[in-house]
């Protein structure tokens, strides 16, 4: 949420500063802005409501402002309402301190009441202006000493932030901050940088670090020197990032979330193949002993969105392959539910970013309650995966859509293949059955591409269905856990209110709102259910809905003697059907989205990295 970058260097600011927040701009799109400080012409900041395209318009793509170091903003409001006002960087009364912020600044209203109490006026109604305007109080205080200050603030304020703080008084360099919140630092030939996320900086180095919670670090064009919450510096290690710049590029796509799902097979690819040598499952960069998995009693899941929807998922797969109990839990509410977690749990968390800010709270959570932590993220370095005992990455690259596709499945195979790891240690999975898993896994790329080569029959399901006002995704086992993941992606891009049931569930009081020309999503892919998911998909028949049904091939003859549209997928284990399944419903969703005109990489909003709770 929300989305920062900085730069100085020996090039304007400006136009860097733009292309920055425009790869940033998943992150949040309520508004933008930048602050530039140059010596004859001082510290100019612009910033206004709306897209960056609005921004860039009004400095005429960066020329309007002169200076070769400054900061940069592309906010997803928290508090106070997207405006032209409340929109970031925030200056202090005296216009000398510039401040761009991503988190949450919890105590504000005290602070503020406080620095009230003093004759400050505030111009806007952020958490972030009074960091600029205490910053400014504190410096007054400290006769003029800006590091200083940024230390008493740093102490007073409560709750998540990564910081970007441009001062008069500073001509050479600027200052960052952070704590609970991504921000990493990025070393160029004459030029260093603040950012969110590497995609702002890609193109101008790969040699980066990730600041820890608590670090400040003051950055000039020649170097960045960090210091710990003490005050005492600190050697950083260096990561080098070896993406292709394309990657966090459209290349010729009308959107970043088709291209995402297309790149499925390839980024599926990537997660499986490192992991299997000879028919057989391998974790490297596992740590947990065959002892220990021997000896596990209970297995936890928590994260957020699509990454739970994977989650629930594994649940199944994970519980018929250990026949061990498996709980998954939504990392909001893992947090304060008191879990049932303990030294002999292993929490699984699930991310794509790495950055959720509930999803980190859970896995503290779970750490302080004693247990075992096994990540699976997507962003290397990211805090998640600096915090667990164990991390296992997805290869999907850099993700750019708000909603993802290329992540889920990825983590979806990994979890997966972690199933079938652990039940051979376990001794709970038969050769044959091995064997199979193993043969599947290796051909899902294929069956994936297979899928993606047959869209038109998609295309013309959305192009019918595109003005309903109402969805139901219905199945049964992991076609459930599917309909969750296929509902979500309909309704968070095309904004039609869409939900997701098991189907034995229906009768129970959803089949009420079942009416003449309500669409419903029927999943059967599932096959060992299938005939029961047909009953189900009769009854709503019968109450007048329009039926788009998925199953595999081998059953698209039983489905078409009952519904008229039937999608199919190839037929693979049973296990891995979902990960085969999910591809025509992102499909579905993004025809569908692009039908009604929606803005699909940038659904309204949404940001892509949840970092407030
Ligand atoms: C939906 C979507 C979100 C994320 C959720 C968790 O398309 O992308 O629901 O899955 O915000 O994000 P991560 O996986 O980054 O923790």
């Amino acid at each position: 949420m929300c989305g920062i970058v900085g730069y100085a260097g020996l090039e304007q600011a400006a136009p860097i500063l733009l292309d920055g927040l425009e790869r940033l701009e998943y992150r949040g799109y309520d508004s933008a802005g930048i602050a530039v400080l140059s010596e004859g012409k001082g510290l100019q900041l612009r910033k206004t409501k709306g897209r960056l395209k609005v921004l860039s318009a009004l400095v005429d793509g960066g020329k309007a402002l002169e200076g070769r170091m400054g900061i940069g903003h592309t906010r997803w409001a928290t508090h106070g309402e997207p405006n032209d006002v409340n929109s970031h960087p925030h200056l202090s009364q005296n216009g000398q301190i510039a401040v761009v912020h991503n988190g949450i600044i919890e105590n504000y209203l005290e602070i503020k009441e406080f620095l009230v109490s003093k004759g400050v006026h505030f111009c806007s109604d952020t958490d972030t202006e009074v960091v600029a305007q205490l910053l400014e109080y504190f410096c007054l205080q400290n006769g003029g000493n800006i590091m200083a200050a940024v230390y008493t603030v740093l102490d007073r304020i409560e709750g998540a932030y990564a910081l970007g703080i441009l001062c008069k008084d500073l001509p050479d360099s600027f200052i960052a901050a952070r704590k609970d919140a991504p921000l990493l630092l990025g070393y160029g030939e004459n030029c260093k940088f603040i950012a969110s996320d590497v995609t702002a900086i890609i193109k101008h180095t790969r040699d980066v670090s990730y600041m820890e919670d608590g670090e400040v670090a003051v950055v000039s064009a020649g170097e960045i020197k960090v210091y710990d919450a003490l005050g005492q510096p600190v050697e950083k290690e260096h990561s080098f990032i070896d993406w292709d710049v394309s990657a966090a590029e459209k290349g010729g796509y009308a959107h970043f979330m088709f291209k995402e799902i297309m790149e499925q097979p390839e980024a599926v690819r990537k997660t499986v193949s490192p992991r299997l040598k000879d028919g057989r499952v391998c974790f490297e960069e596992l740590s947990l002993s065959e002892d220990y998995i021997r000896g596990l009693k209970k297995i936890f899941i928590v994260a957020c969105g699509s990454s739970y929807h994977v989650g629930v998922v594994a649940k199944y797969n994970m519980e018929r392959l250990l026949r061990r109990p498996v709980d998954v839990m939504l990392a909001s509410e893992f947090r304060y539910a008191d879990p049932l977690v303990d030294q002999d749990t292993l929490v699984i968390v699930i991310s794509q970013s790495g950055e959720t800010l509930d999803t980190m709270a859970a896995l503290r959570e779970a750490k302080k309650l004693g247990a075992r932590i096994l990540s699976v993220v997507n962003v290397v370095g990211s805090s998640i995966a600096r915090e667990s005992d164990d991390v296992l990455y997805t290869w999907a690259g850099p993700e750019i859509a708000v909603a993802t596709t290329k992540a889920y499945s990825t983590q979806l195979v990994l979890l997966d293949m972690l199933g079938l790891y652990f039940a051979d240690i376990i001794g709970s999975v038969s050769k044959e059955e091995y064997a199979r898993l193993a043969e599947e896994l290796q051909a899902l790329p294929t069956k994936m591409e297979k899928v993606l080569e047959n869209t038109e029959e998609i295309k013309y399901l959305a192009s019918r269905y595109f003005n309903h006002a109402s969805v139901f995704y219905i199945g049964r086992n992991l076609d459930y856990a599917l309909g969750l993941e296929g509902s979500l992606k309909l309704k968070e891009i095309s904004y039609i209110h869409s939900e997701a049931y098991a189907s034995g569930e229906l009768k129970h009081g959803t089949i009420s709102l079942i009416e003449d020309g309500t669409l419903v999503v029927a999943l059967g892919t599932y096959t060992p259910l299938f005939d029961k998911a047909l009953s189900n998909i009769i009854e709503v028949k019968a109450r007048g809905a329009d039926i788009v049904a998925l199953t595999t091939e081998s059953r698209r003859g039983d489905m078409e003697k009952t519904v008229e549209n039937v999608l199919t997928v190839p037929d693979t284990h049973i296990i891995l059907q979902p990960s085969l399944g999910i591809v025509p419903l992102q499909l579905f969703a993004y025809y569908v989205a692009l039908q009604r005109g929606c803005d699909i990489d940038k659904p309204r909003n949404l940001a892509k990295s949840v970092t407030v709770e």
